[in-house]
């Protein structure tokens, strides 16, 4: 069966889904995922890609879109970053190179329904859809990612090499991240359709074998580090800490370049008093990780006035454009960095647009919202070119 977002119950996550092998959602959770390697032969049947090479490489001229040219020449990596010229690619040599195109299900509508079936994973996790190209015997390397990632094999064939060695001591030096001492444990020869998932610091190496596009699924795992700085740099604007330094009883210092004890004491006393309470850390990570990466842009949808776009609601429902993100916590959603609190009345129907990422016309058409304020909302987005009218 096929695993749809907003399903989850106990009986859909106790059954067998072709995507996992077999296993179902609650199975994987418990034993694979960020715990060990699952190779699944036949996860999508009859997969065979969504895009051509050529239309790979087209993304990768584009400005919006984020890609990398990975190639070695007498044992030298090499990575060149996007957008390409069109002439970039007919110079390139017959063998020992990969193209690597992120971010591909914000262009590509059969990109974004293929994330759809990774449902059971939060949206808060989902990085992106990555696509590669490489002619036989192509590849980036034996590396880790600090990701989750779920690879599944397009067109052609690819070998996957994995070890989960502990000596992850990279190649100095190189332009990417190379292990320099990997050595295969398992390894398999996966057919357009086969997926393999790693969690985190597995090492793993893939060869093409004839001409190759790999579909990585990836989910990212932030470390503690970047949170704690994302966090402080957010936090600064909402701080409000009264009162200034003062030294009234300042007394004359023997060494007039020393900064004495009592101005630490005191400093050390004014940050001691920064608080933060779990609104701020959920409006944090609504955010952060609702967040457009800076490299995107929306396009503006047709100029409708609202009237206009109520009437095309009630016939046709609203979507989330790919490239928008929505998260929520309680009534509390965010859509790309923006906050808004929503009353309990309309709880149902935004849960519902988060999941499932569209609300049909049933929505619109029996009055249950007639709210100007929520109207205006969603047109206001629209053109911002957020939503799109289906
Ligand atoms: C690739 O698709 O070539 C690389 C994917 C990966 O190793 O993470
Ligand atoms: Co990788």
């Amino acid at each position: 069966m096929r695993y749809d977002a907003g399903m989850k119950n106990d009986s859909l996550a106790n059954a067998p889904i072709a995507l996992l092998g077999g296993l179902s959602v609650e199975q994987f959770l418990n034993e694979y995922w960020q715990k060990k390697p699952l190779l699944v032969r036949q996860a999508i049947p009859g997969f065979k890609g969504l895009l051509s090479p050529d239309e790979l490489a087209g993304l990768a001229c584009e400005d919006d879109v984020q890609s990398r040219l990975v190639s070695i020449k007498k044992n030298r990596w090499q990575v060149e970053s996007g957008p390409f010229d069109e002439a970039r690619f007919n110079r390139l040599p017959e063998q020992d190179w990969t193209l690597l195109v992120q971010g591909v299900n914000h262009h590509l509508p059969e990109a974004a329904e293929l994330l759809q079936q990774f449902a059971f994973i939060p949206y808060a996790r989902l990085d992106d859809l990555m696509v590669s190209f490489a002619p036989d015997a192509g590849g980036v390397g034996p590396h880790f990612d600090s990701y989750d990632v779920f690879l599944l094999q397009g067109e052609g064939q690819r070998r996957w090499r994995i070890s989960e060695q502990d000596d992850l001591s990279l190649v100095p030096d190189a332009p990417l991240r190379i292990l320099q001492n990997f050595v295969t444990e398992q390894e398999w020869v996966l057919e357009p359709g086969d997926m393999l998932y790693l969690p985190p610091h597995v090492a793993h190496w893939g060869i093409a074998v004839g001409n190759a596009m790999t579909y990585s699924i990836g989910f990212r795992a932030p470390s503690a580090q970047e949170l704690a700085s994302e966090f402080l740099n957010f936090l600064q604007d909402r701080l409000k800490l009264t009162g200034m330094y003062a030294d009234p009883g300042l007394q004359q210092q023997v060494h007039p370049a020393e900064i004495g004890k009592e101005m630490l004491e005191q400093v050390a006393g004014m940050l001691n008093r920064i608080r933060w309470q779990s609104e701020d850390v959920t409006a944090f990570l609504g955010h952060y990780l609702s967040e457009p990466k800076p490299h995107i842009v929306f396009d503006a949808a047709d100029d409708l006035d609202e009237t206009e776009f109520q009437e095309l609601l009630t016939e046709q429902g609203l979507a989330l454009d790919a490239k928008t993100q929505m998260l929520f916590h309680g009534h509390t959603f965010f859509i790309n960095g923006e906050q808004f609190d929503v009353p309990a009345a309309q709880l149902a129907f935004w849960t519902q647009f988060a999941n499932q990422r569209q609300v049909g016309p049933e929505w619109f058409d029996d009055g249950q919202l007639q709210d100007e304020a929520l109207l205006q909302r969603l047109h206001d987005w629209y053109q911002a070119g957020y939503v799109w009218i289906d």
